[in-house]
């Protein structure tokens, strides 16, 4: 009998949909809206002719979606009566970007195959697209995400790195997502391309650790270059490169800058300055291989993008990516929401 009650309890859980066993997939849109992957790709190219940081930031955007409750676009839920908006948590709070660009896709997406692609798979094929417009590599995007019918500001302040992490601090942030080191340096590795605020490094020149000093792991020629753009207690808003030699090109300068201690970050240069780090020779190899760099890359991007997914009957696809459906115009939403099969889930 005891066994028997097991077993039932085993392989109910085995049925569970758990983040990890997500089932995504490439050609989930084959039939109902074969054309998705040119439809985001006409946008974003489009914007990105004129505003070429973008790529950056709409890949940031799904990294951001994905550390909190996983890739179910809650990044992009305003503030409603019900929904506490994750933008303004402290990392995403005047400075994400995209979130414009990502309405301008849906609408074109919505305009060809209605209801059917979710904004969370938007922000996942927009990353890869801007990779590839970034002349870094391209995947199979897996898809199939479904969008969530809430936010959690709370979870993003605790679960986003900080630039002033140390090595400990980041890996840990990573583990949390069941990304491990390797996942950690090749996504780093995004900071190949975008720009940072000021006040997001300024501590690394003036008084780092309370030190009054400049971070010494800081190549002191750049120390020069980042000091003349953000004067001390200069506004915290002025912006730099990532990488000052190809600052919109996806490529392994990233990590030849943290071998010559260029990195922007705290956070960035922790990955090669940390004595005995086993990252220092993952940022070495991927210095001196692109290739091997872009393959870690995909992959991690991929494994990423896999964290927390909804699928199946879970969560909904929203009709305008800001607001639950049923609460477009911001009106106080329901307590439950009835999703398309007819199962009931509770926010
Ligand atoms: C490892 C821990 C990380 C930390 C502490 C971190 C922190 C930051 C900070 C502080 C900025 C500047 C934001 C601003 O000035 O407004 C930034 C920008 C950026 N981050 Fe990260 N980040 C991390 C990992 C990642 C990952 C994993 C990705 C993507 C896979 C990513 C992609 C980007 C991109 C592309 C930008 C430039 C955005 C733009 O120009 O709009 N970052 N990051």
């Amino acid at each position: 009998m005891k066994v028997t009650v097991v077993c039932c309890v085993l392989v109910v859980l085995g049925a569970l949909p758990f983040s990890s066993d997500a089932q995504l997939d490439p050609s989930f849109y084959r039939d109902t809206c074969p054309k998705v992957h040119s439809i985001v790709r006409e946008v974003v190219r489009n914007v990105s002719k004129s505003d070429p940081r973008m790529l950056a930031s709409l890949i940031r955007l799904h990294f951001h979606d994905c550390f909190v409750q996983g890739c179910d676009a809650s990044i992009l839920l305003n503030n409603t009566a019900t929904i506490e908006s994750e933008q303004q948590a402290f990392p995403n709070n005047n400075s994400i970007r995209g979130l414009d660009v990502v309405n301008q896709i849906k609408t074109a997406v919505e305009n060809a195959c209605p209801g059917v692609v979710s904004c969370a798979d938007i922000l996942a094929l927009a990353a890869e697209i801007s990779s590839v417009l970034g002349h870094g590599p391209d995947w199979k995007v897996p898809l199939g995400r479904r969008d969530s019918l809430t936010a959690n500001r709370t979870l993003a302040n605790q679960n986003l790195p900080a630039p002033f992490f140390n090595l400990t601090q980041l890996k840990d942030a990573f583990a949390v997502q069941g990304l491990n080191t390797t996942d950690l340096v090749a996504l780093s590795g995004a900071h190949t391309i975008g720009r940072a605020q000021c006040r997001f490094f300024v501590d690394r020149l003036y008084n780092f650790s309370s030190t009054g000093n400049p971070d010494p792991t800081l190549n002191t020629t750049y120390l020069q270059t980042l000091s003349a753009i953000c004067p001390n207690g200069g506004p915290g808003t002025n912006l730099t490169n990532f990488d000052p030699t190809t600052p919109d090109t996806v490529d392994s300068n990233y990590y030849s800058n943290l071998q010559v201690n260029k990195g922007l970050l705290q956070s960035d240069q922790e990955l090669f300055s940390t004595t005995g780090a086993d990252t220092i020779a993952i940022v070495n190899s991927f210095s001196s291989n692109q290739t091997l760099f872009f393959e870690n890359f995909k992959a991690s991007m991929i494994k990423m993008g896999n964290i927390g997914v909804l699928t199946g009957s879970q969560g909904e696809i929203r009709q305008q990516c800001n607001f639950i459906n049923g609460n477009s115009a911001g009106l106080a939403t329901l307590a439950t929401k009835e999703s398309s099969d007819g199962m009931v889930s509770s926010i």
